[in-house]
């Protein structure tokens, strides 16, 4: 068996598979964020040591045969994260989080020609660099002290192994890796008054990153020494989970915020568009990753103020594609990050008429969320992916991911009902680290219940309909300046 851990930004997940992949065993710990001032949003290392600690125990309770039967651990987790260690790996403060807004002026910073050139990305306020930045000018006795920053999944990997390491996946959004040479970077170090030594070793996410220690073996009843995968962000993590392990497959996630990611064979950065290029935890393997900050999230918004259930909004449109109505709505409700990278900008709905009603509105913001996704193919060259998997509760209507293949000119697979996140990806990057088998055949795609295609008679229609809501992005940014 395999054990994958994934540690969520609202909960620790511990998900054991079989040798033939299927999931045997599952528990979710609950983890609290704290907001102690605006714009600050962090966790206790400790309490992510705890939620393990837990998960592992319960595991043992409930399924103690299947966790003593695992031969290798994979993990994921939130990615950007800055936890940092002193001398005999202490930790040093709360772990500043990926959604942590404090240190925008230091990303700014850092941001240049040089560091896009290295990094392949915008340095955003929430990666790792620019938080270090912000310690050394706000905390100087604490940034004195710092011996080594590890991401949170990687904190986890000590407390388990002992060792420090990381992965490709998830130090390329820290803005001091070399993304396309898969290395640290000494240059980017330096502009944070920090070097080589202070990083964990790197390894790929399906290699061995260390073994397990014997007192914890011995304590969860698991067996001594199994291999501890390198891992993966929880983004791509995700996509090994849902089989995107082929360079032009990717997968659509329709969550609170939404995320086109796919896979590519090189190394194609592309940082002024704020689209992520990040390193695949599959070796050999990069992806490209666009974010739209309210995508479900924009339905949800809906659905509070017209007081209807999303699904029934959106079920009331049927499953029958219409032409886009000229409703036009953006989905900008917590500023847009792909293609804008803009925080301060917010949505509108324009056209309204007085025969607009709650079918005309769930059907812009429908169309609002697939055009912002459909900037993020166009961010990237314009090339749709061969082929996207629908995740996200967003995934459950029909109409969107018809929608949305129209829309984005691909066809969108959704999986049957089932365990293919972060976890179940995490625990496949153990079995490749343990077994030394093939990623792309372990990585294999869901068992499918409905396939979308694009909708030719219409492709032109809403090509129209796109191009009316590129131009009013522009429109609303000079106007509500
Ligand atoms: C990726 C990102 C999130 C975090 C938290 O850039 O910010 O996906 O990894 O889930």
């Amino acid at each position: 068996n395999y054990l994958g851990l994934d540690l969520g930004t609202s909960s620790l997940k511990a998900l054991i598979i079989g040798e033939d992949q299927r999931p045997i065993a599952s528990v979710s710990v609950p983890l609290t964020v704290e907001r102690p001032h605006f714009g600050w949003s962090e966790q206790d290392p400790a309490a992510w040591i705890a939620a393990c600690q837990t998960a592992l125990e319960r595991l043992k309770t409930e399924h103690g045969e299947a966790l003593a039967a695992v031969a290798g651990i994979g993990l994921s987790g939130h990615m950007h994260g800055a936890t940092l260690l002193g001398a005999d790996e202490t930790v040093l403060r709360p772990c500043i989080l990926w959604n942590d807004t404090r240190s925008h002026q230091e990303a700014a910073e850092l941001d240049d020609d040089e560091s896009r050139a290295i990094t392949g990305n915008i340095v955003f306020p929430g990666f790792t660099a620019p938080k270090l930045l912000w310690v050394a000018r706000n905390e100087p006795e604490i940034y004195a002290k710092v011996r080594r920053v590890l991401l949170p999944k990687d904190y986890l990997r000590l407390w388990l192994t002992g060792e420090a390491v990381s992965e490709m996946s998830d130090a390329a959004g820290t803005a001091w890796l070399d993304t396309g040479r898969r290395e640290w970077s000494g240059r980017m170090l330096e502009k944070t008054g920090l070097s080589i030594d202070h990083m964990p070793r790197l390894v790929e996410g399906t290699e061995v990153s260390g073994q397990l220690r014997p007192e914890l073996a011995t304590r969860f009843g698991l067996t001594p020494g199994i291999a501890v995968a390198g891992g993966g962000g929880d983004n791509a993590a995700s996509a090994c989970g849902v089989g995107v392990a082929e360079p032009g497959t990717g997968f659509l996630s329709l969550g609170t915020s939404g995320v086109l990611f796919t896979a590519v064979a090189g190394y194609h950065p592309v940082p002024e568009t704020a689209l992520h290029t990040f390193c695949h935890a599959i070796p050999g393997l990069w992806h490209q990753m666009g974010v739209t900050l309210s995508a479900a999230g924009s339905v949800e918004w809906l659905s509070q103020l017209l007081k209807e259930e999303p699904a029934a909004l959106t079920g009331a449109l049927g499953e029958e594609l219409g032409e886009p109505g000229r409703l036009v709505f953006l989905p900008y409700l917590s500023g847009e990050r792909t293609p804008h990278n803009d925080a301060d900008i917010r949505g509108v709905f324009a056209g309204l008429d007085a025969g607009s009603d709650r079918a005309a509105m769930t059907r812009a913001v429908l169309e609002g969320v697939a055009f912002s996704m459909r900037d993020s193919v166009t961010a990237g060259g314009g090339t749709s992916p061969q082929r996207l998997i629908a995740v996200g509760a967003g995934s459950r209507s029909a109409y969107w991911l018809k929608l949305m293949a129209t829309v984005l000119d691909t066809e969108i697979a959704l999986p049957e009902a089932g365990d293919f996140g972060a976890a179940f990806g995490a625990a496949r990057l153990g079995l490749c680290a343990a077994t030394g088998e093939d990623p792309k055949s372990v990585m294999t795609e869901p068992p499918i219940a409905r396939r979308f295609t694009p909708d030719r008679d219409k492709a032109d229609a809403y090509a129209a309909a796109y191009e009316r809501y590129r131009r009013l992005y522009p429109a609303v940014k000079a106007a509500m300046a």
